[in-house]
């Protein structure tokens, strides 16, 4: 069966249990299985600042993000979108990152809480504001230019790995799917939130 493309507003969040050096046959698979086309058609280009996107026009763009050996692939039904993932870790700089990178009242709250609840807020404030430089598509690589509502953001946790998606368009709930690398690559299983199955793609 054939993944059905995003509806607007409503991503799909593929989790793959893959380091981003194992991730791109994933990635090709997952692609042109929505596309109804094969892996080796998929063709990706990238902007000047790293973006990866599909370099024939499709009814889909994506955008992706590793970490804590998990990769997250996340699609739109054709609206540009960023996703970014982290995992949880306290590390010394962490103020001074914040300092840097957040509003001030933003980076001031995370300095009120107490010390074992910041790692968890600074992830969730960056996974946050890297979504966004993704889904605009400089990344770091330009000052942040687009002004952004807080309904094209959505965070999401999955244990100790924090994340977010950005979206030119107000974002719903998105639908996820979880792969394991140990799985064959011609059953691709759905999986929501971790939780058992609801339903199996089968790849050709
Ligand atoms: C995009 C960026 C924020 C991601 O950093 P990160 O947290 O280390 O990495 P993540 O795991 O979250 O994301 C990596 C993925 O982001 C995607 N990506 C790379 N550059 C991107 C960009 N400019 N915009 C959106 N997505 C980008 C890629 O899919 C990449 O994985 P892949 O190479 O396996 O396909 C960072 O690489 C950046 O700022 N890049 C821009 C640098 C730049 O301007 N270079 C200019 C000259 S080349």
């Amino acid at each position: 069966m054939m993944p059905r493309l995003p509806s607007p507003g409503i991503p799909h969040l593929w989790w793959i249990d893959a380091e981003a050096q194992e991730v791109a046959p994933w990635r090709a698979g997952i692609l042109a299985r929505y596309l109804g086309v094969l892996p080796a058609d998929i063709r990706i280009v990238r902007n000047r600042f790293g973006k990866p996107m599909l370099g024939d026009p499709a009814p889909l763009a994506f955008n992706t993000s590793h970490s804590g050996g998990w990769t997250v692939l996340a699609i739109s039904g054709g609206e540009p979108i960023g996703v970014d993932i982290e995992a949880v870790q306290a590390f010394p700089e962490l103020g001074a990152v914040a300092h840097v990178h957040f509003a001030a009242d933003v980076a001031a709250g995370i300095h009120a809480l107490p010390a074992g609840r910041r790692a968890r807020a600074f992830a969730r404030e960056w996974t946050r504001l890297e979504a966004r430089l993704k889904c605009a598509g400089h990344g770091f690589g330009r000052r942040e230019t687009a002004s952004w509502r807080e309904g094209q953001i959505v965070s999401f946790s999955l244990g100790t790995i924090v994340g977010a998606i950005a979206s030119e368009v107000p974002l719903m709930a998105p639908r996820w799917y979880r792969i394991a690398r140990s799985q064959p690559r011609t059953s691709i299983g759905e999986r929501r939130s971790g939780l058992p199955p609801i339903a199996d793609l089968e790849l050709a």
